[in-house]
C-alpha cells in the first residue's frame, strides 16, 4: 500500500466516523453516552471491568481512562471520558486498533481476514499496521464497552473515592489524590 493510500484510507476513516458522530448527535441529543447508549449495552459491566484491567488499557489511557497513563506509554491515549464515540465505534477501534497511532488492536483476526478497515496485514507497509494488544473475545468486548460507557464515557474527573473503589481503599495508587 503506497503512502498516498494511506493517508486516504485514514482520511475515509476518520470521515466515516465523523458522520457516525453527527448523526449520534442528531439522534442522542447532547448528553452521548449517558441517555441513549447505555439502553443498546448488552454487556455486565462487573465482567467488563476486569477485561478493561488485564487488556492494559489504563497502562495508556489512565486507570480512570482520563487520558493520564503512565508516562512511558506510547503515544498520546485521549481521555475516554470525553469521547464522542459511539458504542460501534469504539467497539471497532478496540477491535482494530488506529492505524499510523499507537492504540492497538485487539480482535484475533484483525487484519487476518477484512473485518477492519477492509485491510490485511500484507497491505502495509513495513510498521505501519496497528500493533496487537491482549485479543479479547466479542462477549468480552461486549462486557468491556459496557464498562466503559456506564463508569467512564461522560463522567466527571474521577476522585479519591472513585480511585478507593477502583483499587482498594488504602491502595498507594490513591496516595496522591485530593480526599
Ligand atoms: C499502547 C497504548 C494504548 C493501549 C494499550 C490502548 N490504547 Fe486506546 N488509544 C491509544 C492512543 C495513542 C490513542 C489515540 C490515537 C490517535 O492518535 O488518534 C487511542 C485511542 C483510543 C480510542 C479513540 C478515542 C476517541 O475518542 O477517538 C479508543 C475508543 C480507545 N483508544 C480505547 C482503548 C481501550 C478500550 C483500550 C483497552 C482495550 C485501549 N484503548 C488500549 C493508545 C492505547
Amino acid at each position: 500500500m503506497s503512502k498516498i493510500e494511506r493517508l486516504l484510507a485514514g482520511a475515509i476513516l476518520s470521515a466515516m466516523l465523523a458522520i457516525g458522530m453527527t448523526m449520534g448527535a442528531k439522534a442522542g441529543g447532547e448528553v452521548q453516552g449517558e441517555t441513549d447508549n447505555l439502553s443498546t449495552l448488552t454487556g455486565d459491566s462487573v465482567r467488563g471491568h476486569k477485561t478493561w484491567k488485564k487488556s492494559k488499557c489504563a497502562f495508556c489511557h489512565g486507570w480512570a481512562g482520563d487520558g493520564r497513563g503512565h508516562p512511558r506509554s506510547p503515544g498520546v491515549a485521549p481521555s475516554l471520558r470525553k469521547t464522542q464515540l459511539e458504542p460501534e465505534n469504539f467497539k471497532e477501534i478496540v477491535r482494530c486498533g488506529l492505524i499510523g497511532t499507537e492504540m492497538p488492536y485487539h480482535d484475533r483476526m484483525a487484519y487476518r481476514d477484512d473485518r477492519c478497515y477492509g485491510m490485511l496485514a500484507d497491505e502495509f507497509e513495513p510498521d505501519t499496521m496497528p500493533r496487537k494488544g491482549k485479543t479479547m473475545s466479542d462477549a468480552s468486548l461486549d462486557n468491556l464497552v459496557a464498562y466503559v460507557y456506564k463508569n467512564v464515557v461522560g463522567k466527571r474527573a474521577a476522585t479519591f473515592d472513585d480511585c478507593e473503589a477502583y483499587f482498594k481503599v488504602g491502595s498507594r495508587n490513591c496516595m496522591g489524590m485530593k480526599r
